[in-house]
């Protein structure tokens, strides 16, 4: 007769005692198993707790040395961003992050509601806190990158704000849009003044644009500029540094774009050009990762959002200090 697990406990070559611990072993190390791999598998952070968007490994160890998951932690970004053993994970916690204690109230402007997943799509993010808020009646907003859809621009207007809408791509010369306080121009933003003859823009700077449009508005700080045009604001940003218009720029709202292919390294270059902002004074207040914009970045193994909506207001030009 074969022996059935139950003969086998029963039949007498190995006496009961013995085992009854073999099996009281055996359990054991399954529930040690079952620990260890249910803990692997606790989604550890916002941004693996979305189950569309999984970082190949979901442990951090240099983050954790890092306390990047941690609010009320000081993260030593730029360590983490020089570090030799740097994950594609652990930058893009770097996109995701934000200082949650640096703005009380803020608004979203705009957008679009989508479906699958149900959302709002182009929004950005507006710290209203006295200390820092566009002055209804005499504020000032500069947005690039309209595509027809105009809800920023028009909330703006709405909320007291003089508008500039820049977008090269639809096909609309100069004009003042309606409802609203817009006024539309057909020039998209780069590092300097330009033609792009593949598709017959007019390109130019941030600074030339200010000094172009000053006799309209007056040499004044943008209260809100908001960016949106599609990897070019990697080319733009550094111009605007280097121009000095960052300390003329009160809050800024930009949506940045990854690229799948792209290598760790490269990454690496823009979360730099992040950082550099915010080592002068920008400090981040939002970032909402875009779920209807995923990619697997093939160069460092991981599922991930390729669009961030960032949001930061310049501490130099608080209306009021608190
Ligand atoms: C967070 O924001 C506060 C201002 O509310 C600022 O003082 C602080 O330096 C910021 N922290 C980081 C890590 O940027
Ligand atoms: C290029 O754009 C300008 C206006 O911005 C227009 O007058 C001109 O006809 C365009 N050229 C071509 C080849 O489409
Ligand atoms: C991502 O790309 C890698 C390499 O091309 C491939 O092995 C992997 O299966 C892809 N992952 C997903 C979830 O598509």
């Amino acid at each position: 007769m074969p022996l059935s697990p139950r003969n086998w406990y029963f039949s007498n070559r190995i006496n009961i005692t013995k085992k009854t611990v073999i099996l009281a072993f055996c359990i054991l190390v399954l529930c040690v198993l079952l620990l260890i791999f249910g803990w692997a598998w606790y989604p550890n952070t916002k941004f693996v707790k979305d189950s569309r968007i999984r970082s190949s490994s979901d442990r951090l160890p240099l983050m954790e040395r890092y306390n990047a998951n941690c609010d009320s932690c000081v993260t030593n970004w730029d360590a983490l961003l020089a570090s030799d053993t740097l994950t594609g994970g652990e930058l893009v916690q770097y996109f995701l992050w934000t200082n949650h204690s640096s703005c009380q109230l803020s608004h979203d402007f705009g957008g679009i509601m989508m479906n699958n997943p149900s959302g709002l799509a182009g929004q950005k993010a507006v710290c209203i806190d006295k200390k820092i808020a566009p002055q209804p009646g005499k504020c000032l907003v500069y947005s690039f990158g309209i595509n027809n859809e105009w809800s920023f621009d028009e909330n703006m207007a709405r909320y007291g704000c003089e508008v500039f809408a820049f977008d090269p791509s639809m096909g609309l010369d100069k004009h003042d849009h309606t409802p609203g306080n817009v006024h539309f121009y057909n020039w998209g933003l780069g590092d300097r003044d330009e033609h792009d003859n593949r598709f017959n823009w007019t390109i130019r700077s941030l600074s030339s644009i200010h000094e172009t449009l000053a006799p309209l508005h007056g040499y004044k700080i943008i209260d809100y500029l908001k960016i949106d045009i599609e990897y070019s604001e990697w080319i733009a940003l550094p111009d605007i540094i280097a121009s000095g218009m960052l300390s003329k720029i009160r809050q800024m709202g930009m949506e940045i774009h990854l690229d799948s292919q792209d290598s760790l390294e490269q990454h690496r270059e823009w979360a730099k050009l992040l950082r550099s902002i915010e080592k002068m004074g920008m400090i981040r207040f939002d970032s909402e990762y875009n779920p209807w914009f995923v990619g697997n970045f093939t160069q460092f193994h991981l599922m991930g959002s390729l669009g961030y909506e960032i949001a930061w207001y310049n501490s130099q030009l608080l209306h009021v200090t608190t």
